[in-house]
């Protein structure tokens, strides 16, 4: 039976040590004192901040945007973005920090922003999210005992992890003969220090300040509910697909329940598929890649038109044959995720009751990769589900000095969610 739903974690750093706080559900989520770095569904506050900078450091790019936060809209004061070479963030992962460094600054220089103070967003192999029960304990007693508690779940040693949680419900289960025991479902976040301290040392090096890590999924949650809670509270996922990670969260109402980050997987595998198919360079597969698309989506200009021949196997262009190939595998990877996640959600509502919807009722999407021409479709096909793409736009008021283009809407959406909310 579920007894309230409320509550939240946040981290701070005194020193070199982590720790968890935790507040009591009867009073509603509260803030750290010094935020440093979290993991939170919470916006990050700082009253005194007249604007907020969100950084999402890409493996094809960073991206920054400054916002004047806003009641019902965040007002986009500033967007730049910079390409990064291959190879400097690979996997979500820091592989050159030197060279991101350099990104950074570069993406100061051309941006003009107003703040070295940034949020960012981090997904990659070394953070694990997943709900636990443990018995239930006064939120103080939780907070100390929780490190032991699920110390045998991490894959990595308790002390190299940073920890937080959320209390997604309080419970009690009934027991034969024996008083029901009181329980605690929560979602327990652990990011290894050693995937989240390179980018807050490459972006320290830049001269920025960094005020709060998010994971990249809940940065996305905030984007899609920046005002609070979606009261109709049927479950809704967030794909992200960049360029090697391909990150998953199903939310109900704006709390997240389920997080999958997939490395090595994304709109590039698709790329390396075409110029595996050809022997091409990536740049000619990269290019083909996203003027063909999928089958019935190609969105050649009048010069490439001439180059293609009139084909009767159905395909625009031969290469679609391998674009087909690899993004349905890319397909059958969310697919996967979201069964897994129908599944664990029946399996918790019948184990403990767990107040959570099974059916996922719509699939938003963001990241580059979402772009390539017929994916959405196939998606819907193959998922049975509404498909569309995550609009952040509704909630963002543009200036004419931002210099923002509708065809950095794409890119927007992460630096939005971890910095909305705060207007609230
Ligand atoms: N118009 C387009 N059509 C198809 N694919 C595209 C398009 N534009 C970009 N992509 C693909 O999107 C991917 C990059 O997406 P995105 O910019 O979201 O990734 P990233 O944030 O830099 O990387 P990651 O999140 O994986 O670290 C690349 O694989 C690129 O080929
Ligand atoms: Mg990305």
């Amino acid at each position: 039976m579920v007894l309230s739903v409320a509550g939240a974690a946040t981290l701070t750093r005194h020193a070199e040590q982590w720790e968890i706080r935790a507040t009591p559900s009867s009073t509603g989520p509260a803030l750290p004192m010094t935020p440093s770095t979290r993991f939170s569904l919470l916006p990050f506050e700082d009253p005194m901040a007249r604007t907020l900078v969100g950084l999402d450091i890409g493996s094809t790019g960073v991206r920054a945007a400054e916002f004047v936060p806003g009641r019902r809209r965040s007002t986009l004061r500033r967007f730049a973005s910079v390409p990064l070479a291959p190879g400097v963030v690979r996997s979500g992962i820091v592989v050159d920090g030197e060279a991101l460094t350099a990104a950074l600054r570069e993406l100061w220089a051309t941006g003009k922003f107003g703040s070295k103070e940034v949020r960012l967003g981090i997904a990659n192999s070394g953070v694990m999210v997943r709900q636990m029960v443990l018995d239930w304990m006064p939120p103080a007693d939780f907070r100390q005992a929780l490190r032991y508690q699920v110390q045998d779940a991490l894959p990595m040693p308790v002390d190299d992890a940073n920890l937080d949680y959320h209390l997604l419900e309080e419970a009690e289960l009934a027991q034969e003969n024996e008083d029901p025991r009181r329980v605690a479902r929560i979602l327990l976040v652990a990011a290894a220090r050693e995937v989240v301290d390179p980018f807050v040392d490459a972006a320290r090096h830049a001269g920025l300040r960094t005020s709060g890590v998010d994971l990249l999924p809940f940065a996305l949650v905030r984007a899609r509910t920046p005002n609070g809670l979606d009261p109709s509270g049927e479950a809704e996922a967030i794909v992200d697909i960049g360029a090697d990670v391909v990150s998953v969260v199903v939310h109900a109402g704006g709390v997240p329940r389920f997080v999958r980050i997939i490395p090595g997987v994304g709109g590039d595998s698709i790329t390396q598929a075409v110029q595996h198919g050809y022997q091409w360079s990536w740049e000619d597969a990269e290019r083909t890649k996203v003027f063909v698309g999928l089958p019935g989506h190609a969105t050649l200009d009048e010069f490439q038109r001439q180059t293609v021949t009139v084909r009767d196997d159905g395909l625009d262009h031969p290469a679609q044959k391998h674009v087909v190939t690899a993004a349905t595998s890319l397909v059958a990877e969310i697919s996967t995720t979201l069964d897994f996640y129908r599944a664990s959600a029946a399996e918790a509502a019948t184990a403990d009751g767990a107040g959570q919807p099974t059916e996922v009722a719509r699939v938003l999407l963001s990241g580059s990769g979402s772009r390539l021409g017929g994916l959405r479709e196939l998606l819907e096909q193959r998922l049975g589900t509404r498909v569309e793409a995550l609009d952040v736009m509704p909630f963002v008021k543009t200036t004419r000095g931002s210099h923002f283009t509708p065809d950095d809407e794409t890119a927007l959406a992460v630096a939005a969610g971890l910095c909305a909310g705060a207007g609230r």
